[in-house]
């Protein structure tokens, strides 16, 4: 098992200051939503709407990929891409796929919500990306039980992946995470290949240890409702790959300032 503690002093203290920017050889800039047919949904670190056009365009650009077409939105949304946040897409424009109608969401309308092409560059929304070449993987857990996989395990895992797994469990339940199995690139200090461990709903706080190699992780139980999972691939070697599971813990909370706490909406 791999900890840097260096490292967690780093993201501690830089909490704020590395919102946005490199750390640790990785930008910084959003947090990695839902996906479909190659298009994806991503917001801000700074929260929902932060994003100029220039800074959405960024954030596609980043791993590969461009600002989505209307069309692949609309390719996306027909096998049941939802999204209700609007985003910068190709050109300019600014919208939001629909696949049910509901009172909250879309004006009771089915399709892509259009906002049109936006004169003004400096407003801020969410942004679609579309990248065809990024394997799906990661997303936004909310069940109490869940197997979670390196892409196309039980395959080798492929070069220039970043997954982001956020956990969301109720309030007042923790998140056992249990290693099944584990072989990523071994280097001495885990900067190629590695799976990052946050106590937090996003990559920036809570940093819980890094691992690599192919020792199998202790299991890590989280403070509060919410974690985090980053794995990461470089340009080069791959290897077999992890596959670990995530249960609910329904205790009490531990007592503490609970600032980092995911509070998820009552369904
Ligand atoms: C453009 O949008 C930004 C952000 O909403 C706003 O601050 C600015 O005043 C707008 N500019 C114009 C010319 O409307
Ligand atoms: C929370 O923070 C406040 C102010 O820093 C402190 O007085 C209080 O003891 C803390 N509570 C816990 C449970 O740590």
């Amino acid at each position: 098992m791999r900890v840097f503690t260096l490292l967690w002093t780093v993201g501690i203290v830089l909490k704020e200051a590395q919102a946005w920017g490199f750390k640790n050889g990785i930008f910084h800039n959003s947090i990695w939503l839902e996906q479909a047919a190659g298009v994806y949904h991503r917001e801000s670190r700074k929260g929902r709407y932060q994003l100029t056009y220039k800074e959405a365009k960024a954030v596609c650009k980043y791993e590969g990929g461009k600002l989505a077409t209307y069309e692949q939105l609309e390719a996306a949304r027909q096998i049941g891409f939802h999204v209700c946040a609007a985003g910068w897409f190709d050109k300019g424009r600014v919208g939001y796929p629909i696949v049910k109608s509901g009172a909250n969401c879309g004006f009771g309308k089915i399709g892509i919500i259009d906002y049109g092409y936006r004169l003004n560059k400096s407003e801020k929304w969410d942004v679609y990306c579309y990248n065809p070449n990024s394997k799906e993987c990661g997303g936004v857990l909310t069940d109490q039980q869940k197997i979670i996989q390196s892409p196309g395990f039980p395959e080798e895992y492929q070069d220039e992946q970043i997954c982001y797994w956020h956990i969301r469990v109720r309030l007042g339940q923790r998140i056992h995470l249990h290693f099944l199995e584990f072989d990523v690139e071994d280097d001495t200090s885990c900067l190629a290949d590695y799976l990052d461990v946050y106590d937090s709903y996003d990559d920036v706080s809570g940093f819980a240890g890094r691992f690599c190699g192919d020792y199998i992780p202790d299991d890590i139980i989280s403070t509060g409702n919410v974690m985090t999972l980053k794995f990461l691939s470089d340009s080069s070697v791959t290897a077999g790959g992890f596959q670990l599971e995530y249960t609910v813990i329904n205790v009490p909370l531990i007592p503490h300032n609970c600032t980092d706490c995911f509070h998820l909406p009552m369904v």
